[in-house]
């Protein structure tokens, strides 16, 4: 009974947690959306750490890129008391549940975070000063994918600009290639359109999505943004409607079309398929952002089980091993990440893994990291949903777009 409660209090405090019967008995709810081949594998890598210590994983997938049936899965489970051991959540949404009063504390998990973290992935880890999230990797959001052999047919070349893109998008029409794969969720609209907001500038998209300021949002400048969005919609197939992104992502592999905006998840769907970067396929910054990058940083959040205000043995075991060095570059290497861990090796990484490093470093430094609202990490949900709207209602009919940014900034003001 002695040996019982030390043990517990010991993994408790996130010192030890070896295999014992204390932690054997513990079985961990996990919710979370990664249900695509380079996902599942990425939290196949947690699964197995977390099994290796002892604990039973009970895998609570919920299949929608991007989450929005998760989340509305975990509130039914919370609001019925029968909250998993752990949810992914992220950005502001943090701070919505801990404002519930449901989730657990978890600092004795981590105790040396503050210094390998950087300070903004820091913050929006905490609520009223204690750790309640713990981070996982870093995506960049502002990518374009490209099938090597498909440009090489259509003689293109890696786009920088928009009429760059516009080009090469016409030769690959001229050569029979469907020139870009898209997807058909409110999400994936967000994430181009937001995407095309970036390439006027890192001070414009800050101003616009994060500032929300109202003169930005109805500039002839946004007009032009939901023009270049309609313009590049002509270069979809009639297709996209309902599909997910990684069937998009699965045209760019199997050459059925030649390029697509996404997320660096979709390299996760790549490395699935053997696919190598560079000579398969290519990755570039989404024209006009090289200077940029949104990012889309994933965690999890630890819900009190059995009404306990402290977190159990296994979520603070499953909080440390998240952020543990060894875990953060096999999860990355699977996911299409790059680790939130700082000072973790890139040496086993591909070229659009050290790009994504190396222009993070960059735009860390001048001002142009900034936060993706297509992934929930710029705005709260209300605001982000309405603007998610103005942009899904705008791609799907044809309406013009000072309607459009008329919409749009009345959405910004929903509270
Ligand atoms: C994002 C999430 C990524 C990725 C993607 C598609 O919101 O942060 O981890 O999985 O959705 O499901």
């Amino acid at each position: 009974m002695k040996f019982r409660a030390i043990m517990g209090a010991l993994c408790a405090a996130g010192l030890m947690c070896g295999v014992s019967a204390v932690q054997a008995a513990e079985s961990i709810e996990v919710l979370h959306w990664w249900t695509s081949g380079g996902e599942s594998k990425a939290v196949g890598v947690l699964k197995d750490d977390m099994t290796k210590q002892g604990y039973t994983w009970k895998d609570f997938a919920v299949a929608g890129g991007a989450g929005a049936a998760a989340m509305t899965a975990l509130k039914t489970q919370v609001i019925s008391g029968n909250a998993p051991s752990a949810a992914q959540i992220k950005g502001p949404l943090i701070q919505d549940w801990a404002s519930q009063g449901v989730l657990v504390p978890i600092d004795s998990a981590a105790a040396d975070w503050k210094k390998n973290l950087p300070p903004e992935i820091d913050k929006i880890m905490h609520a009223d000063g204690h750790y309640v999230a713990a981070p996982f990797s870093v995506h960049r959001v502002n990518w374009l994918y490209i099938n090597k052999a498909a440009l090489d047919k259509a003689g293109g070349k890696v786009p920088t600009t928009w009429p760059e893109f516009f080009a090469v998008a016409d030769k690959m029409k001229a050569a029979g290639i469907q020139p870009i794969a898209m997807g058909g969720q409110p999400w994936q609209d967000l994430t181009l359109w937001e995407d095309v907001v970036l390439s006027q500038g890192a001070g414009f998209y800050k101003k616009a999505l994060v500032d929300l300021d109202e003169k930005t949002l109805t500039s002839d400048q946004m007009v032009g943004v939901f023009d270049t969005v309609r313009k590049i919609q002509g270069y979809f197939d009639a297709g996209r409607t309902g599909r997910d992104w990684n069937l998009a992502t699965a045209m760019v592999i199997n050459g059925k079309a030649g390029m697509q905006f996404m997320g660096d998840w979709a390299k996760g769907e790549f490395a699935n398929a053997n696919k190598k970067a560079g000579s398969d396929y290519v990755c570039a910054a989404v024209p006009g952002t090289e200077k940029s990058y949104t990012f889309n940083v994933d965690s999890f959040v630890f819900f009190q089980q059995k009404g306990e205000k402290t977190a159990t043995p296994g979520q603070l075991a499953l909080a440390k091993t998240i952020m543990s060095p060894e875990f953060q570059e096999q999860f990355s290497l699977n996911k299409g990440s790059i680790p939130v861990r700082l000072g973790v090796s890139m040496a086993k990484f591909d070229d659009c893994a050290k790009k994504s490093y190396a222009d993070e470093q960059v735009a860390i430094k001048s001002g142009g990291y900034v936060p993706s609202l297509a992934h929930g990490m710029a705005q709260p949900d209300a605001a982000a949903g309405a603007i998610s709207d103005v942009v899904t209602k705008f791609m799907n009919s044809q309406q013009d777009s000072k309607t459009a940014v008329a919409a749009l900034a009345k959405a910004a003001k929903t509270k």
